[in-house]
């Protein structure tokens, strides 16, 4: 019997990929960039099912052109706002994502953004490699502790109390915004519930753990930077759109806040001329917080089960739209 046709939108880790090419007869596009969208269009087409990730736009005109038998979509990612989620539920096919295995590497990744950005750890190394280190100075590249500071976490869902466990250690106040969160779970993880202005107002270090959303697009623009200390430090870890640019820049380069630290922006990748990297303050490493080789490995792997569960008409194991089953 033939086995079903899927296409892979990049090169996976092996993990992911050994387990995609015995249970399928699977494409992998080679490229270092995703399929250009016509290109994927054509790729689409009789598939049984697809494996994308978070560069991809997955449309409901791409699922049409893939045809009835398309099974299963599955991304290698918790995020799926790349995804139009209800015409995949309308068609009843199923979205595979990946929660859970990079909860704890992204909140390692989200600390050591918050150390970097607050103890200007890059400006450092750059000043050293600019061969501009004379001698130790009293008032030198001066940051703002960590220890001890008052942490606001934007979003208390798996990554977010990652995070305020490791706030814990370093003796943080932790305050959280979010609606679907208990003050008893926050207070279980020292932190206080709190509604967003106080939350900004009071926090010395910001960090942002929402999907992206209609409601959390621009979350964090003009007004809520405003609100926030001239001594503050922005982290974002979630996706790019959560935060206004402009209002950022402006932010930044205003002094209403002292320091980003993005591993996500918006666009994304961030153009070569973008305002924000003109900024000493604003620090930006490319969308790498669950980067590591462990978790890489098992966020592609979890993606291949998804996969093999949807080829073989089976409930994913992890599934983003869960009404595409009768039972929810
Ligand atoms: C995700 O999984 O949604 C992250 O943004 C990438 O690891």
């Amino acid at each position: 019997m033939s086995k079903p046709k899927v296409f892979v939108t990049r090169m996976l880790p092996e993990k992911g990929l050994d387990l995609i090419s015995t249970i399928a007869d699977a494409e992998v596009w080679q490229d270092e960039l995703s399929p250009p969208h016509d290109i994927l269009r054509q790729k689409v087409r009789g598939l049984d099912g697809l494996v994308c990730l978070l560069t991809d736009q997955i449309d409901a005109e791409l699922m049409d052109l893939a045809g009835e038998q398309l099974r299963v979509i599955s991304q290698m990612a918790v995020g799926f706002d790349n995804i139009d989620i209800s015409a995949a539920t309308k068609r009843g096919i199923p979205v595979g994502n990946t929660p859970g295995v990079l909860t704890e590497t992204t909140a390692d990744f989200a600390f050591a953004l918050m150390m970097a950005a607050g103890r200007r750890i890059v400006e450092g190394e750059r000043y050293v490699k600019a061969g501009k280190w004379k001698t130790w100075g009293p008032t030198l590249l001066m940051g703002h502790d960590i220890h001890h500071a008052t942490l606001g976490i934007i979003g208390f869902g798996r990554i977010g109390r990652a995070l305020a466990r490791r706030a814990q250690g370093f003796g943080m106040r932790i305050l959280f915004y979010d609606d679907q969160v208990t003050e008893i779970i926050g207070r279980e993880l020292g932190a206080e519930k709190s509604v967003l202005d106080d939350l900004l107002s009071e926090s010395d270090f910001v960090s942002l753990h929402v999907p992206l959303t209609g409601e959390t697009r621009h979350l964090i623009g003009e007004r809520e930077l405003q609100i926030m200390k001239n001594t503050a430090v922005l982290i974002n870890t979630s996706r790019g759109p959560v935060v206004d640019p402009e209002a950022l820049f402006n932010a930044l380069s205003g002094g209403e806040i002292s320091y980003a630290g993005l591993d996500v922006t918006d666009p994304e990748p961030i153009p070569e001329n973008h305002p924000l990297l003109s900024l000493q303050n604003c620090l930006i490493v490319p969308h790498i917080a669950s980067s590591s080789v462990a978790t890489r490995n098992k966020m592609a792997r979890m993606a291949a089960e998804n996969l093999e569960a949807g080829l073989k008409g089976e409930r994913l194991p992890y599934c983003a739209n869960v009404g595409v089953y009768q039972d929810g």
